[in-house]
């Protein structure tokens, strides 16, 4: 077969890979045939013109949803690992994607997440600086950011979104995005001597980390896991870092010493959040605030926050962490999490791109023995954790949230309704996102064996349901 050569765009070209591959397909030209570059790469063979595209190719979901994260990645071969992947499939292999053990599956899978990833991070760790007056007198912010991947122009619409109401640009070695109050555009990279280096935010961050840093947690492996030190020259507070963990044994010293004569006084959330001096403006720092919060009710291991990449179309609400996530620090990872897991699968919702959270952070347990017996949370219990869920919400700024059962409903609305009269579509009230109802998983796990298989099944029906009206976009 004749050798190719497909020229696309420069960092991520979604639409010209797409193009290219339906006529490659439709015209049966295999992968072994072609060569991808991207971008000024000289070619050494006459290149292809990409052209008119071919016929729509009908993709399984699986595969079409690993397309768009998959470009996004910094990997010269990216493409060519598509091209592999689309032409087995219309070889037959319609189940491909979801063959884990599959090498080339399991690299697409590695690549979709370490951008998913990247992501993340962009939204968690970018901090943008005031630089002067922008149109007609509005602020004007800018923030440099080295993202790993070719993310730019999937992770702007998120600040958007979150910072509608100043002027910012944001500078990568890649490209730049820019948005004046009414549109966002894009536009050549930029340098980092572009932003300015100090602000008067500064302070306020380093104060804010500062107070809610716990020295009795300081865990350095999991900080540098969790925010990687190359990001730390973008971020204010990270200057304090370095002294806070030189500091933190003495502190927990000192905190034993108190301890007999002054028990550790239980802080409440939004006393904490009005240390920080400023409400949280990330996710990041709302985290803080929980992570360093004491648990309404005593006996919890930690506070278990949410799980997922900011931006998700869809996130699920649940009760409260149960044992198991207590334990582990992370949301649905126990009996009723393996079968949430399962059940989003089989609705065809990748739950690595789904945010997962709880109505109340914390486990509230019975100790009976050796075992901790869950105990359903109180309205008043809900309503103290409200304040933490809206904002964290806001932040991840779902299409769709999925309550699950009926404490997240309560959560959610302020209302007590049974899931009987409420499962399916919801108004939650004046909220951003639509609103979803179906059953806790923890229901299906109570229910005899006779029972379950159907009420499964009719819990699968409603995330597949859920699941196309977070397609769906919100009407204007
Ligand atoms: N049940 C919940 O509601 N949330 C979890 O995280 C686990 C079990």
């Amino acid at each position: 077969m004749q050798a190719r050569t497909i020229r696309l765009r420069a960092g991520a070209d979604l639409e010209g890979f797409r193009r290219a591959i339906r006529r490659l397909v439709a015209a049966g030209v295999t992968p072994e045939a072609v060569t991808w570059i991207a971008g000024e790469a000289a070619s050494l063979f006459p290149e292809d013109d990409v052209g008119e595209p071919g016929p729509a190719l009908a993709l399984p979901r699986a595969v079409a949803a690993l397309v768009p994260p998959v470009v996004l990645h910094r990997d010269p071969e990216r493409y060519g690992l598509l091209h592999r992947l689309i032409w087995r499939v219309a070889q037959g292999e319609r189940h491909l994607a979801e063959v884990a053990s599959d090498p080339l599956v399991h690299r697409l899978a590695l690549m979709r997440k370490a951008v998913g990833r990247d992501l993340h991070k962009m939204h968690a760790f970018l901090r943008f600086r005031r630089a002067g007056a922008g149109e007609a007198g509005r602020e004007r912010f800018a923030a440099w950011f080295e993202p790993e991947h070719h993310i730019l122009a999937e992770a702007a619409p998120f600040f958007a979104a979150r910072f509608p109401s100043f002027d910012w640009s944001i500078l990568t070695p890649d490209g730049s995005a820019h948005w004046d109050g009414n549109a966002l555009c894009f536009g050549p990279p930029g340098r980092r001597e572009d932003v300015p280096e100090h602000d008067s935010f500064e302070a306020g961050w380093t104060d804010y980390y500062s107070s809610t840093f716990n020295p009795a947690r300081t865990n350095l492996a999991a900080m540098r896991a969790e925010m990687p030190k190359k990001y730390w020259h973008n971020m204010p507070e990270t200057a304090a870092i370095p002294g806070l963990v030189r500091e933190a044994g003495r502190r927990v010293g000192q905190m034993i010493e108190r301890a007999p004569e002054a028990p550790v006084k239980r802080v409440p959330i939004r006393a904490l959040a009005a240390m920080a001096a400023q409400e949280p403006d990330s996710l990041a720092a709302l985290n803080a605030v929980i992570r360093a919060s004491a648990p309404l009710v005593p006996g919890a291991t930690q506070a278990v926050l949410g799980e997922g990449p900011p931006g998700a179309a869809i996130a699920f609400v649940g009760e409260q962490p149960g044992d198991q996530e207590d334990l582990q620090g992370r949301p649905f990872v126990g009996p009723a999490g393996q079968l949430l897991s399962r059940a989003l699968r089989e609705a065809g919702i990748d739950r690595d791109r789904a945010y997962l959270t709880n109505a109340v952070k914390h486990f509230k347990f019975e100790a009976r023995g050796k075992r901790r017996i869950h105990q359903k949370p109180t309205a008043g219990e809900v309503a103290h954790y409200r304040w933490w869920l809206d904002r964290e919400l806001a932040f991840v700024a779902p299409r769709l949230v999925v309550a699950l059962g009926a404490t997240a409903v309560l959560a959610l609305s302020g209302r007590q309704v049974p899931i009987t009269r409420a499962r399916g579509p919801a108004s939650f009230g004046e909220k951003p996102y639509r609103g979803f109802v179906t059953v806790h998983p923890s229901y299906l796990l109570r229910l005899p064996d006779d029972g379950r298989g159907e009420a499964y099944a009719a819990f699968v029906d409603d995330l597949r349901r859920a699941a196309a009206l977070a397609a769906d976009p919100l009407p204007a």
